[in-house]
């Protein structure tokens, strides 16, 4: 066939709304989002976290009226961080997190599916997401796993269907595995934040968990366990241990720097991916909104679409709760 000069055109595809919806690879469903919730003890009402707009911390109370109207609005799944009163260096008092838990179970049953995040940082008082040592200048491995562990069977019997690590010691997959299973919580699942970076985009969130590590101690960062931003290879190995212990999501976090993590993490397994678009990049978005440079709706959209072409199954959004009504009236 002779090709004319008009072969090769690309704008036919791109000519109107409805020839880009056809050809469009990537279609979002709100039904894969993941809300994020914070409960705080020390408030008594619902109260605005300044660092994350539009984000609420919630009293035990208005988190189950925040969750009716989440479910109105098309969001099921949540991840659910605890801000505890008290900060302690060991023997964590869980108790307000237990209690949250077993009213959302309560209240809502079957209704909604509850991720609880196990770390320590929102416990500790030097914000270290596991137990230091007596020098306060090394944070202890096998310690950390020990106590993880049973946190995260005791939120198992508080009602959460899944448990997500994001502490990021070596073992506690395994560890965590083993507990729940040999206390018939089998059917429990693990969402591992195997590929968690150490990242300048947790800002907005330890505002709202009071969770900024380095309060009298020695260790003023979280390099020592979270992965290098240098070091790709790390996440990569790191999400094929978890997943050989036993996890049944993985997770890459921050979410759009690490878009080729997300990608590689695809193609070399079929284990569910979720891709954790975190409080800074959410920020980011809503800083440029409030100053009216972008349209906020469209720029996370156009951030999900992005996770999805990496090959990300599930996202994790402080904006899920506007999905289902952003991604309904999406022009192509
Ligand atoms: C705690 C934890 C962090 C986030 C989730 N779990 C912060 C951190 O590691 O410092 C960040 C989430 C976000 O920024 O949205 N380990």
């Amino acid at each position: 066939m002779e090709k004319n000069k008009y072969y090769n055109n690309r704008r036919r595809v791109r000519a109107n709304e409805h020839i880009r919806e056809l050809v469009a690879t990537v279609k979002l469903n709100y039904r894969e989002f993941i809300q994020p919730l914070f409960v705080d003890e020390s408030i008594s009402i619902q109260t605005p976290i300044a660092s994350l707009n539009e984000i609420n911390s919630d009293t035990i109370e208005s988190v189950l009226t925040q969750i009716e109207k989440d479910l109105q609005a098309g969001i099921s799944k949540f991840l659910l961080f605890p801000v505890p009163l008290n900060k302690a260096v060991n023997n964590f008092d869980y108790r307000f997190m237990l209690q949250t838990l077993k009213a959302i179970r309560n209240r809502f049953a079957g209704k909604v599916w509850i991720a609880a995040d196990v770390c320590l940082c929102a416990y500790t008082t030097h914000g270290h997401c596991g137990i230091l040592n007596e020098e306060g200048n090394k944070i202890l491995n096998d310690e950390s796993v020990k106590v993880l562990a049973d946190y995260a069977l005791q939120l198992a019997k508080a009602g959460a269907d899944c448990i997500a690590p994001s502490d990021m010691m070596d073992g506690r997959i395994a560890a965590i595995r083993i507990s729940l299973d040999s206390n018939g919580f089998d059917e429990v699942s693990i969402m591992s934040y195997s590929a968690k970076f150490s990242s300048q985009f947790y800002g907005p969130f330890r505002d709202a968990c009071k969770s900024t590590p380095g309060n009298g101690c020695n260790v003023s960062d979280r390099k020592s366990y979270q992965i290098s931003s240098f070091n790709g290879n790390d996440a990569l190995l790191s999400t094929i241990r978890d997943i050989d212990e036993g996890a049944d999501i993985v997770m890459v976090k921050p979410a759009l720097p690490y878009l080729d993590v997300i990608k590689e993490l695809h193609q070399i397994t079929k284990v569910p991916l979720a891709a954790y678009h975190v409080s800074g990049e959410y920020q980011g978005i809503e800083l440029l909104a409030i100053n009216d440079l972008i349209d906020r709706g469209k720029a996370h959209i156009e951030v999900w679409t992005a996770l999805k072409r990496g090959g990300a199954s599930i996202i994790i959004s402080y904006a899920a709760r506007h999905a289902k009504k952003w991604i309904e009236t999406i022009h192509y």
